[in-house]
């Protein structure tokens, strides 16, 4: 160990008005959702995305879930994911009995590989989930075509992607919806929390009633119906205002924390470029076109076996790094509910076992980036 105090793989940034802000909404004495921050936070949300209405849920996967309702799939019904990424992209679809069909990632982007994703379509097909790694955008006029091509939604589960583009357009923007996270992990975060974010007027209304517990109090409580009552079915998925005014806060400062985060993002790619060169050690790849929000920065070693050993070595350095998502195609819960595309994810298998993160949040600071690379850089390839 080096006797100075441990990196970890993120700390959450404390954003300048949390503090004030959580105090008043004690004081307001209005916690429940839906209050004054709720709306507040949904509003700022609409200004970067452009989506017509933003819902605030407790989390993206419930979000997600929000989203395979409002499809209203019937059993047997399959949706599009990719394998490389988190559970809840395949699970929120096998909950209502749809069956997730897992396509590999590209090579460069870790992105769902647009060319597969033809292969995969069957008569059963409703959806297509994409998500855009580290906020890279995936190629979205391919996927749009195809969509469009065999009458398929797009949902954009865009939880690394906030902030980023795709030539001008935002992120959350694409795709008929799009699910936000604001995981601790995440740019901007509320410990736990998410958005649904719609693209399409007509969802408005039976979203609202589904993260409303299948009820109209949406309507209720603008006055618009004299009672409330079970419309149909949903789930609560509202979050407390309590967290609705910490995220306010971070939206707020949305500018200062990816200036920090770019800064830090930057330093990796370019100090790191001649010894990953050097190692083939490949670093992320953005397309033209393509602006990230710098969510995460991530190695892809040689092997499996040199993942682990500069895992193990930058921890004997005082720094935390962390591997990133498991194929889902080969998980247990997939034999039992999923399906693979023809082909397989071959890629997906292989990236899982290279890939390491290095640490990134916005408090890092100068010290800590110079500590990491150097970290790194001593690694020894075996
Ligand atoms: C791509 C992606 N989608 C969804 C999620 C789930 O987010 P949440 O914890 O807000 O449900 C994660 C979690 O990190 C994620 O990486």
């Amino acid at each position: 160990m080096t006797g100075l105090a441990t990196i970890p793989f993120n700390r959450p940034h404390i954003s300048k008005n949390e503090l004030p802000y959580l105090a008043e909404v004690l004081r307001q004495g209005f916690t429940s959702g839906d209050g004054p921050f709720t709306r507040r936070a949904a509003q700022l949300l609409r200004e970067m995305t452009g989506s017509c209405q933003v819902l605030l849920t407790t989390s993206c996967t419930h979000a997600l879930e929000m989203s395979a309702i409002l499809l209203d799939l019937r059993p047997g019904d399959e949706v599009i994911v990719p394998s490389f990424t988190f559970v809840s992209a395949a699970n929120a679809f096998a909950l209502r009995g749809a069956v997730p069909v897992f396509v590999d990632c590209r090579p460069d982007t870790l992105n769902i590989d647009e060319r597969l994703v033809e292969a995969a379509i069957s008569e059963r097909t409703r959806a297509i989930v994409v998500v855009h790694y580290a906020g890279v955008a995936c190629a979205m006029e391919a996927v749009g075509e195809i969509a469009e091509r065999h009458g398929l939604t797009v949902i954009e589960d865009n939880a690394h992607g906030l902030g980023g583009h795709y030539r001008g357009r935002p992120l959350g923007s694409f795709g008929r919806m799009a699910a936000q996270s604001f995981h601790e992990t995440k740019n901007v975060q509320c410990g736990e929390g998410g958005a649904l974010l719609l693209n399409d007027a007509a969802l408005v209304a039976p979203a609202e009633i589904i993260r409303e517990k299948g009820t109209d109090r949406s309507r209720f409580f603008r006055g618009q119906v004299d009672k409330y009552r079970w419309i149909d079915i949903g789930s609560s998925y509202l979050p407390s205002d309590v967290l609705a005014a910490q995220l306010t806060s971070q939206l707020e400062c949305f500018d200062d924390i990816q200036f920090r985060r770019h800064a830090i993002w930057r330093r990796y790619h370019e100090e790191l470029a001649g010894w990953a060169a050097k190692h083939e050690v490949a670093q992320p790849v953005v397309p033209d076109g393509c602006a990230h929000p710098a969510h995460l920065y991530y190695l892809l070693l040689p092997d499996l076996r040199n993942r682990q050993a500069l895992i193990d070595h930058l921890a004997g350095k005082g720094v935390q790094a962390a591997f990133h998502y498991q194929p889902l195609h080969t998980a247990p819960a997939a034999l039992r509910y999923g399906r693979v595309a023809p082909g397989g994810c071959p890629v997906t298998e292989q990236v899982a076992d290279r890939l390491v993160r290095l640490p990134l949040f916005a408090d890092l600071g100068e010290a800590g980036v110079t500590r990491v690379i150097d970290a790194v850089q001593t690694y020894k390839m075996r």
